[in-house]
């Protein structure tokens, strides 16, 4: 698959949040990036605890960083790790894009410059819904 030119400067956005990682523990650092329809790009990298569950990945961190600036539609969201191919996100940051970025591009990246566009849906098939609390 093909990445959007436009794209490319988000995940230049995701490759700079990934140096700010603060992963003592697993040494496995991780950057995002999110892009809202309002134009603004919101980075987020991994930030570990020494109480490992603690932690916090940097997907969600980008998009609560989004949310709590008043953003709610996500155009964009990009994440990029030193994976052999394009990181793949774990389940839980799968579920919180599901929610929080239902209509975003999923630009998965590493370092070495590979990148694979995809879908909420695509990385969730059958993902808990909101209206499933009905
Ligand atoms: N990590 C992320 O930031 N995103 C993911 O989707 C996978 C895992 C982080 C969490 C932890 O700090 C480290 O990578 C190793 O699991």
């Amino acid at each position: 698959m093909t990445t959007r030119p436009d794209y490319i400067d988000l995940i230049e956005h995701a490759r700079e949040a990934r140096e700010r990682a603060y992963c003592p523990y697993s040494h496995f650092a991780v950057g995002a990036a999110v892009l809202t329809s309002s134009g603004r790009v919101f980075p987020g990298c991994n930030v570990e605890n020494a109480a490992y569950p603690a932690t916090i990945c940097a997907e969600r961190a980008a998009l609560m960083g989004a949310y709590a600036a008043g953003e709610r539609t996500i155009v964009a969201i990009a994440v990029i790790a030193d994976t052999p191919g394009p990181v793949s996100p774990c389940g839980t940051c799968r579920q919180v894009i599901f929610e929080l970025a239902p209509n975003a591009t999923v630009i998965l990246a590493n370092t070495d410059g590979a990148t694979h566009p995809t879908s909420p849906q695509v990385l969730l098939p059958g993902g808990f819904m909101p209206e499933d609390l009905q």
